[in-house]
């Protein structure tokens, strides 16, 4: 791999903020993220020929911030493969669970820089686990570390709070997903996968239908005072609910959470008030669930936005309702999650903030 970021993919162009060009982007960054791995049925992966994995047993995903969300969302694209799979934020994963040569253990960061998961690697490591990076940045420090790399091919990404390189990483390990399922005993590849594989070839499409239709705009305007944020999702929308909280936190410095929909009664509902909004990620196989959750929220007087597939019923419970296009169950979280970029960005630069470079943040923390 070469490194090839022109001045034209580095540059802010017609746009305000690297934010918001980078969120535009997606489409094409997710192009350069497949291009040239999905076959038919199987995936083909230059870096990790059939095989590689043989012997794997389990996985360990080690990842801090945006990236540890990412995880999460593989974490459980793998467990249903059947390996058995955790993902640890990379500066807690201290002697927690057995590793040995059946371990595959897998640093995901955009940066390849970052010290606290490359700690986490060289742990692993020396208790004998097999080591593979997922980063965006060729001849970064983990891509010299691990055993083998796979680059997300997402170009650069300049604002601090990461977008485009969130979609291309969850992207890029459902296609490691598929060639550790298919190479490991214990894994099984998906019923599914030509249809799920088509959905992921198509999926910059919708990615791009979305950007020409979002009203993500108008929700920011009219949530943007309240006194907290909330974000409930569960399944692959959990680690999105996540991803949301932090992002809007990250750039608007107002109080965002991210819940599981199933832990709202557990607790934070006793943080909701008519000051609040919710935002419900009801996308994927269990979003009518997480519909009934909101409800709760909503009976006790926040405001809702659903953010919800195309043709799925809110009525009663969402004040307002962000729509996702039609792509397979597994992937709409990762449309719901650009959705909420959006309104991240909006508030965020309603209230004025230094969107490129929050305050206190990095884009690449090198100290443990
Ligand atoms: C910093 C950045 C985050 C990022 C995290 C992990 O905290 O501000 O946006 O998610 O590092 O970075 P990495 O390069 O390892 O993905």
């Amino acid at each position: 791999e070469t490194v090839e970021w022109s001045a034209e993919e580095t540059g802010k162009g017609e746009y305000d903020h690297y934010m918001r060009k980078e969120i535009d982007a997606q489409p094409e960054a997710l192009r350069g993220t497949l291009a040239g791995r999905i076959d038919g049925d199987d995936v083909h992966l230059e870096e990790f020929p059939p095989g590689t994995f043989e012997g794997v047993e389990h996985v360990h995903l080690l990842a801090c911030g945006t990236s540890y969300h990412a995880a999460l969302v593989a974490a459980r694209q793998l467990t249903r493969a059947g390996l058995p799979t955790s993902a640890f934020r990379a500066s807690e994963y201290y002697d927690l669970q057995p590793v040995d040569e059946s371990t595959l253990a897998v640093a995901v960061t955009q940066s390849g820089e970052t010290a606290d998961t490359l700690g986490a690697l060289r742990r692993a490591r020396e208790a004998d686990a097999r080591t593979a990076a997922v980063t965006n940045v060729v001849g970064s420090s983990v891509s010299r570390e691990a055993d083998d790399t796979l680059y997300i091919r997402a170009g650069p990404e300049i604002g601090v709070a990461a977008t485009k390189t969130f979609t291309s990483q969850v992207v890029a390990l459902t296609l490691l997903t598929h060639r550790i399922a298919s190479d490991s005993e214990a894994g099984t590849v998906r019923e599914d996968a030509a249809e799920f594989l088509a959905a992921l070839e198509a999926f910059p499409n919708a990615v791009e239908e979305l950007l020409a239709t979002t009203d993500a705009r108008t929700v920011s305007d009219d949530n943007m005072g309240r006194d907290a944020h909330f974000f409930i999702g569960r399944d692959f929308e959990y680690p999105v609910a996540l991803e949301g909280a932090l992002k809007f936190k990250e750039i608007t410095y107002e109080h965002a959470e991210g819940f599981a929909s199933g832990e709202l009664k557990h607790g934070p509902l006793a943080l909701v008030t008519t000051d609040t909004t919710v935002y419900a990620l009801l996308t994927g196989e269990r979003g009518e669930e997480t519909l009934k959750n909101a409800e709760e929220a909503k009976a006790r007087g926040t405001h809702v936005v659903a953010i919800a597939p195309e043709g799925m019923d809110v009525g009663g419970v969402a004040g307002e309702v962000l729509r996702v296009p039609d792509t397979h169950p597994d992937l709409a979280g990762l449309l719901a999650n650009v959705q909420l970029q959006l309104v991240s960005y909006h508030t965020a630069y309603g209230l004025g903030r230094s969107i490129d470079k929050p305050r206190n943040l990095a884009k690449s923390v090198t100290v443990e």
